[in-house]
């Protein structure tokens, strides 16, 4: 009797146990699918070429760009120290304290880093630093950056290049498109929110209700995928 209930007691653990392996092994299989298309995309050599040419200007509102892409690395010095000085001159007011010349320069320049640089007259006038990656469990193209030049501002250009990555994530199978806003920065907010649809992330602070305080948000926009 004793053995019996033993057996039994240890039957319902190796089923317990066996149901446990079995989900671990499909949420490792599911990371390492979602890698594989992070994988994928970073191995394109040019994800704007993945859309039709219509997609690589734009010509409206006074404003008259012709749009290209590459990783950061592959972009010349002049382009790179533009890329850094345009987000100084937005951003460093936004950043405070937080702001760090030298970690902005290696995070624009990071392995994985890509560049849309937008060019009038072949002068640059807008940027978006983007990447493809792994953000917890998923694949995402992460926005790091979208920069204009003021005088090109709130002529739909942002819109538009926001509108490339949606696209460009789209068609590499990324589940969505995360970026981080400070609340501070009450019109790139009001941009995302109520003109491209973005919401708050799960993953924002806010979201999870974090105990700490944090003058950021993460916004994000679910990628619909093509089915198969
Ligand atoms: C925020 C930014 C990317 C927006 O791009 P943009 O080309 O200027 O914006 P668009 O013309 O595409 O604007 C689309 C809509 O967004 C909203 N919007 C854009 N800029 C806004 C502003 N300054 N105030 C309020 N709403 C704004 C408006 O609803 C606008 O539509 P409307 O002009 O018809 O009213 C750009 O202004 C910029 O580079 N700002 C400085 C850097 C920055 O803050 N980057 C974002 C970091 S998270």
């Amino acid at each position: 009797m004793f053995c019996a209930v033993t057996y039994q007691f240890k039957g319902k653990n190796n089923e317990k146990h066996k149901l446990r392996r079995e989900q671990r092994k499909e949420e490792a299989k599911k990371i390492a699918d979602e890698q594989s298309l992070v994988n994928a995309a970073n191995s394109v050599k040019n994800p704007l070429h993945l859309l039709i040419p219509h997609f690589h200007k734009y010509d409206r509102n006074g404003v008259n760009v012709t749009i290209e892409c590459g990783f950061a690395k592959d972009w010349p010095e002049d382009i790179q120290q533009w890329g850094f000085e345009i987000t100084r001159r937005n951003m460093k007011d936004l950043y405070g304290k937080e702001w760090k010349d030298k970690e902005k320069r290696a995070e624009l320049l990071e392995d994985t880093a890509q560049y849309l640089v937008a060019k009038q007259e072949g002068e640059p006038v807008a940027f978006c630093h983007f990447r493809f990656d792994m953000d917890f469990d998923l694949a995402v193209l992460y926005c790091y950056e979208i920069q204009l030049e003021e005088k090109v501002q709130r002529k739909g250009l942002g819109r538009f290049l926001m509108q490339l990555m949606e696209l460009m994530a789209f068609k590499t199978q990324m589940r969505k498109v995360v970026l981080t806003v400070f609340h501070d920065n009450k019109a790139a907010m009001s941009f995302y929110k109520s003109r491209l649809n973005y919401g708050v992330d799960e993953t924002s602070p806010s979201a999870v209700e974090a105990e700490w305080e944090v003058n950021y948000e993460i916004l994000s926009k679910t990628i619909k995928l093509q089915s198969k």
